[in-house]
């Protein structure tokens, strides 16, 4: 099979690394892919944005089979043009991928469905939004509906904080159009825990849970970030919350997209936090999280393109997916200032080292140039390692780290740890 992934970064690396892992995958091509992509798919010049390119590609070079991995084309509808030009494609159509795309959207699904979240109240006038943060109080939580990179969230702890997020997004459009509409809801308190579930419009088979850590720095400090590293599976999770979030959770989410004539068809990222209540959701994501994917792909023991594929097909039922014993760790390694501002094009060495010592190094935002790997964004690497325990496999990682340097490089020390 000739088959395309669409995207460019370090959960992309671990999708086209796992797929190259499967006899049926022939060819393997990735748009745009980076520089350590290269080393097991043919990089094609086409942002993951652009949707008729990518499917007039697609199609001028027969593709068999096109997994669609960010966010923002699935929105655009990328999976919907690939089908459209007779190509099948991994991911849910614009009109279940609303479920990442729109906050307001999913809340009031899961209301409908009686599926538990934070309780809320949607506004699109910001004097009601203000008067309502007036009458709730603080803490409280104010998100802008559409996309905004994994920024457009904020959990404030004064009445005033809220009061300038929400003026920010709605009166400065800090967010673009993604913040004309606010989604202001109740504050939760207890762990999170992410999980990762394939679908196929109809059945569902969870992944391993996980979880991220999204401050830049240690101790959960400093701004938020696409992700410093991950791990799985998650000792919170345990069997009885699981067997909750399965039932009271997974089931109803794609039962409800069923019956609203938006079956969903790829992963359903269930951001989770479990409250003293009971496990609520905090967020639904429309695709594989990154970088909890790097950790999540290194376990997996069956052959990703048989998954990719019923679930295309409708038969997820019958697949047997299988998962190694122990644990996973993904340290990321990040250009020094990122989130905020960061330099590019700085030399990396030490990666065989590194992979010498048993990890995977997945490559998030790196470029090849004249036989060199440069950095090319504000996450660089995912060293990834896996052990018979979580502990092991977060020295694991660590270790694996400690050959690899560049310029300004920083990374947080307590990955697995807090
Ligand atoms: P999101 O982009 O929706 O995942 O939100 C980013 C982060 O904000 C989450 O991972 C939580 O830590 C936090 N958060 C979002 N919603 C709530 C909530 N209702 N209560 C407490 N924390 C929240
Ligand atoms: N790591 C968070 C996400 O992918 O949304």
């Amino acid at each position: 099979m000739k088959v395309l992934v669409v995207g460019g970064g370090g959960r992309e690396h671990a999708i086209c690394w796992k797929l190259a892992q499967s006899p049926k995958v022939t060819e393997l091509y990735c748009a745009p892919g980076n520089g350590g992509i290269a080393q097991v798919a043919e990089c094609v010049p086409i942002k993951a944005t652009n949707v008729n390119g990518m499917v007039k590609w697609a199609k001028e070079n027969a593709m068999d089979f096109v997994m669609v991995a960010p966010d923002d084309p699935l929105a655009l509808g990328m999976v919907d043009a690939l089908e459209q030009a007779g190509i099948p494609a991994f991911g849910p159509r614009a009109n279940a991928a609303i479920i990442e795309a729109s906050k307001a959207f999913s809340k009031e699904l899961m209301k409908k469905y009686h599926i538990p979240t934070a309780r809320y109240k949607t506004f699109t006038d910001l004097d009601s939004a203000l008067a309502y943060i007036r009458e709730q109080g603080a803490p409280i939580v104010v998100k802008a509906d559409g996309l905004a990179l994994g920024k457009g969230v904020v959990v404030a702890s004064t009445v005033e904080e809220a009061e300038t997020a929400v003026r920010e997004m709605m009166e400065d459009k800090k967010f673009g159009e993604s913040g004309s509409t606010v989604v202001i809801e109740e504050c939760m308190t207890g762990p999170e825990v992410t999980v990762l579930a394939f679908c196929d419009g109809e059945h569902l088979a969870p992944m391993l849970s996980s979880q991220d850590h999204k401050r830049a720095y240690d101790g959960n400090q400093g701004p938020n970030t696409g992700g410093m590293g991950a791990f799985c599976p998650s000792p919170k999770y345990t069997p009885e919350i699981a067997d909750r979030c399965v039932r009271e959770i997974f089931l109803p989410t794609v039962a409800a997209l069923k019956a609203e004539g938006r079956p969903f068809k790829g992963v359903i990222y269930f951001g989770l936090m479990l409250t003293k209540d009971g496990p609520r959701v905090v967020e639904y994501n429309a695709r594989f999280g990154d970088p909890e994917t790097q950790p999540i792909l290194s376990m997996l023991d069956s052959d990703l393109m048989d998954i990719f594929q019923a679930c295309v097909d409708g038969t997820l039922d019958q697949v047997d997916i299988k998962w190694k014993d122990g644990a996973a760790c993904c340290l990321v390694l990040a250009s020094g200032g990122y989130p905020v501002k960061y330099q590019s094009g700085h030399p990396i060495s030490g990666l065989a080292e590194s992979e010498a010592l048993g990890a995977t190094v997945f490559h998030a935002g790196t470029k090849a140039e004249n036989g060199e790997i440069l950095t090319a964004g504000g996450r660089v690497l995912g060293v990834t390692a896996t052990g018979s325990t979580l502990e092991q496999a977060i020295a694991a990682a660590y270790a694996a780290a400690k050959p690899i340097s560049f310029q300004d490089m920083h990374f947080r020390t307590d990955i697995g740890k807090v």
